[in-house]
């Protein structure tokens, strides 16, 4: 099979495409023969040696598939890694049936960062009716859903903030209400600004470091800001519990992959977002196609901003054999 492999840590430039061995799925897996792979920003990272590092090199990274079964269903599966390949090894917990009419980019959007929104708003977060959510990077993967889902939870007000114009003109497509800039100088200030003057109740961020810290100070008396990333690559600030007293903060976080291994990806979750996607309840966007072969650069994109949405890896079927 072709798959895109790395063999030391690194940036992009360590991705190569390679021929391997067909994986042979062990009890409780099946075999995908994969039409597309999904990209996250954690495979940046794994490829950095920055996430859950391999037991060992060289390794295939890709924790997403949308594919064929040997019985000929299209499916949507999560793995641990392996998934940038044409052939996967998946365990049938993690494994959903696409339903017709949604695209494998689409399907692929769901899974990892699907899954991430629905748990930030829901599980962490619990967004209540009439609350004000602020997503951080709204036009990306997981902020795209998060904007789409806040909505649909009933929050009063959405803000996204984002780095482009672009960007910004996409989030308030998808229904956030506001659209400001999402740097760190000055985020408080334009937060405030886009709720009246009024600290916020939820801010959901993965960029980290000093717009963490400003979040924490545009919130209202119980707001919550629930941390999963730290895109930007300055790390999570620490925070004096002394500071979330003054103001009743409420500070959690979120990591979707343990939740994942407790009780598997294709539970009612991601079976609720197949169904809003499948009847254009929710729109996940395909930000970029590229081919399997073309894996570095994808990375390379993430990483400079240029992305919106999902980025997929579509394997061309000349080399599913
Ligand atoms: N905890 C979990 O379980 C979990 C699960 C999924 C994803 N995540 C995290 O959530 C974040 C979003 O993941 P994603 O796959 O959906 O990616 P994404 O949001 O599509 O891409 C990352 C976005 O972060 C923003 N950003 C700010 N500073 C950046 C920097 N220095 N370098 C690169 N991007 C920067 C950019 O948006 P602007 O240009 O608009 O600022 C960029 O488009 C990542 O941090 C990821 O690790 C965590």
């Amino acid at each position: 099979m072709r798959a895109i492999e790395f063999d030391e840590f690194g940036g992009p430039e360590v991705l190569a495409e390679v021929e391997r061995p067909d994986p042979a799925p062990e009890d409780g897996e099946v075999l995908v023969e994969v039409e597309a792979a999904g990209v996250n920003f954690a495979d940046i990272l794994t490829v950095a040696g920055q996430y859950a590092p391999p037991e060992s090199l060289p390794h295939v990274p890709g924790m997403e598939v949308v594919g064929r079964t040997g019985d000929g269903r299209r499916v949507l599966g999560y793995l641990t890694a392996g998934g940038y390949a044409s052939k996967a090894a998946v365990p049938v917990r993690d494994l959903v049936e696409v339903p017709e009419g949604v695209g494998a980019g689409e399907a692929a959007a769901l899974l990892v960062q699907g899954l991430t929104a629905w748990h930030l708003l829901r599980s962490a977060a619990r967004v209540g009716a009439g609350e004000t959510v602020v997503v951080n990077a709204a036009a990306g993967g997981v902020g795209s859903l998060a904007v789409q889902l806040a909505k649909r939870l009933g929050a009063g007000r959405v803000i996204a903030t984002a780095s482009t114009e672009d960007k910004r003109a996409l989030a308030l497509e998808l229904g956030a209400d506001a659209a400001v800039d999402g740097a760190a100088d000055g985020y408080r200030e334009r937060v405030l600004d886009a709720n009246e003057g009024r600290g916020v109740d939820v801010v959901l961020d993965a960029i980290g470091g000093a717009v963490l810290d400003q979040a924490l100070d545009a919130l209202a008396s119980f707001g919550r800001v629930i941390t999963y990333g730290a895109s930007a690559g300055t790390g999570v600030p620490t925070v004096d519990p002394g500071r979330l007293t003054m103001h009743s903060t409420l500070l959690g976080g979120l990591w979707l992959a343990p939740l994942l291994k407790e009780s598997g990806a294709a539970g009612e979750p991601l079976r609720e977002l197949l169904r809003l996607a499948a009847a254009g309840q929710i729109r996940p966007q395909v930000g970029a196609e590229y081919p399997l072969s073309a894996a570095a650069q994808a990375h390379t994109d993430l990483l400079a901003r240029r992305t919106t949405g999902k980025l997929i890896l579509t394997v061309e079927p000349r080399d599913r054999d």
